[in-house]
This record gives C-alpha cells, structure tokens and sequence, in this order.
C-alpha cells in the first residue's frame, strides 16, 4: 500500500512515524509548505519521500496512491481532497472543519459516490463518534456538545468579542457561548472540527447544540457529547491532554488518524 500525507505537524508527524513501521505500507509520500521540517523527520523513516510543496511530483502521485491523507489545514483539504476523489484514491480528511462548507461537502460526498473512492473522518479530538453514529440511525431527539477549555483555547476568538468577554479576567468557569454548532463554527473556529464532525455524523449543524466553556482552572480540552433519541441516551466525555509538539491539537486526533490507518490497512473493523 502506498500513501500520500499532507502536512506533517503534530498530526502528521506522529503519523508519519507510525506509519513507518506498519509493514502494510511499502512506501510512503510527504508533503508539507514546510520543507525543513519534513526533510527532518523523513531522515528517520525508512519508507518515506518527501514531495515539494504543489510540485508536479504531488499532482502525479495523489492520482497513483491508495490513501491521501490531510493532516494540514482546511485550505489543503479544499485544494487536494477533490482531485483525489475524482481519481477514484482514498482520503483521510482532519481538517474536518472543511465539511462546514455545505457546498463543498455535498461536492466531495458526491465524488467519492462517483468514482468509488471512500472519505475517512476520523473521530479525532472527541470520544462516542461510534454511539452517535450507530444511534442517527433512528430518531435523535438531542445531540450537544459540551466543550471545556482553558482561556488559551479560546483568546482571540471572533464570538468573544461579539459577548465583550475577556477571557483573561476570568476567575471562575464560565459560558462564552450557547447556541447551534452552525454559530459555533463562525464564531469559534478553533472548535470547529469536533462540532463539524458529530454535525455531520448526527442532526446536521443546525439542529446540534454548542456550549463552550472557558475554565481558568484547566489546561486540558475537554468535550462531553450527549444524545438522547429512540436508542436511550448517551454521554461520552474526554479530558484530552494536548499534543506533545502542539498544545492547540490534542494528542487523541493524532492516536485517532493512526488507528483508522490501521484499520484500512488491516482490514478489520471493530467497534464501527
Ligand atoms: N478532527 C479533529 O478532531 C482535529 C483535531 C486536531 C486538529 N485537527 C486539524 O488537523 C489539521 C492538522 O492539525 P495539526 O495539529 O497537525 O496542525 P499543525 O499546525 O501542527 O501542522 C499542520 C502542518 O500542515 C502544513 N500545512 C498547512 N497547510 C498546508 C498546505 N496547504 N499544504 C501542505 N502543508 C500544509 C503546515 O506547514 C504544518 O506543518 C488542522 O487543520 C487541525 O485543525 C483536527
């Protein structure tokens, strides 16, 4: 199996890494607007190359892999997912944020349709994907997202501006804001790819519920997902720590895109 990774971040690396040692994997492709740092970590791996940044060597290779995997930005899922699919290749999708977008989502789902290429979101930062999933199968009355994180997580933010909330003179855990995960995607960005994955997975964006919590206390990201509907109830919560290389990206995405490697590279299933 041959794969092409975009973006070799704190995702990407520890990817990358895991990757290496897969004996699935005969070889392996990076790309990254960064070359020094790709050209860093592929000194260590074995299988991998590295592709300059939009060179005509990254054109050629996304139609020739099995998997492509973005691990970058919502700019590079917008650029390279499409000509992926409509090469009929497999992608791993992390900026998941990019599927806000109903267009371009609609555009996507319709080209792996299309051409037979398969999309993989993994669950990422959050836990109860599998409950949430198995569950919109019948009737969801509720699905809500509860996200925790310290003022770090959230300055800067466009919806604190709009509440004239300084998170710096927070002394106590506090709401910054409740509303729909469709409000939440334009005025907490940073969020955005928790609250677009469970969107899309359960009641769409408008109908999800967001309440974001900024807590003094804490250093950790923190979502709990409740759902009620003709299933029962569920609540799922994970206290994520962050990422070794990147405080901003929990480690969980990371672990997250390395089993669903293994899992498409196994062949094996569980827990779906
Ligand atoms: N699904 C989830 O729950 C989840 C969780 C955390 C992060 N993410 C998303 O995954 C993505 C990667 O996260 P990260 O923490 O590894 O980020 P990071 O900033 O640590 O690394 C991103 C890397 O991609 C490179 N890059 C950016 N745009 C590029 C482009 N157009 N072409 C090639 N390389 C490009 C950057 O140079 C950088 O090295 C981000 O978009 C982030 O929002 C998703």
């Amino acid at each position: 199996m041959r794969i092409l990774i975009i973006g070799c971040g704190s995702i990407g690396s520890i990817l990358s890494e895991a990757i290496n040692d897969m004996p699935e994997v005969d070889k392996f492709y990076i790309t990254d607007v960064s070359s020094t740092y790709a050209q860093h970590l592929i000194d260590d791996l074995s299988k991998a190359e590295y592709l300059e940044q939009d060179s005509r060597d990254v054109y050629e290779i996304i139609s020739k892999v099995d998997l492509v995997v973005e691990a970058a930005s919502q700019e590079a899922a917008i650029k390279y997912a499409p000509l992926a699919l409509e090469n009929g290749v497999d992608v791993m999708v992390m900026s998941v944020g990019a599927f806000a977008d109903d267009r371009f989502r609609d555009k996507c789902f319709n080209l792996a349709k299309k051409h037979h290429s398969r999309i993989y979101v993994p669950s990422g930062a959050i836990s109860g994907t599998d409950g949430l999933h198995a569950a919109a199968s019948s009737n969801l009355t509720e699905v809500h997202l509860t996200t925790r994180k310290g003022p770090d997580g959230l300055r800067n933010a466009p919806g604190l501006a709009l509440r004239n909330i300084d998170v710096d003179s927070l002394v106590e855990a506090t709401v910054v804001f409740d509303g729909s995960a469709r409000e939440a995607v334009d005025q907490f960005p940073k969020n955005l790819n928790v609250a677009a994955t469970i969107s899309i997975l359960g009641v769409g964006f408008e109908q999800t519920r967001v309440t974001i919590i900024c807590d003094p206390s804490t250093e950790r990201n923190s979502h709990t997902l409740a759902v009620k509907g003709e299933f029962g109830e569920m609540v799922s919560e994970i206290k994520n720590m962050p990422s070794p290389s990147n405080p901003a990206t929990s480690y969980l995405a990371a672990l997250s895109a390395t089993a669903a490697i293994r899992r498409i590279v196994g062949n094996v299933w569980i827990g779906i």
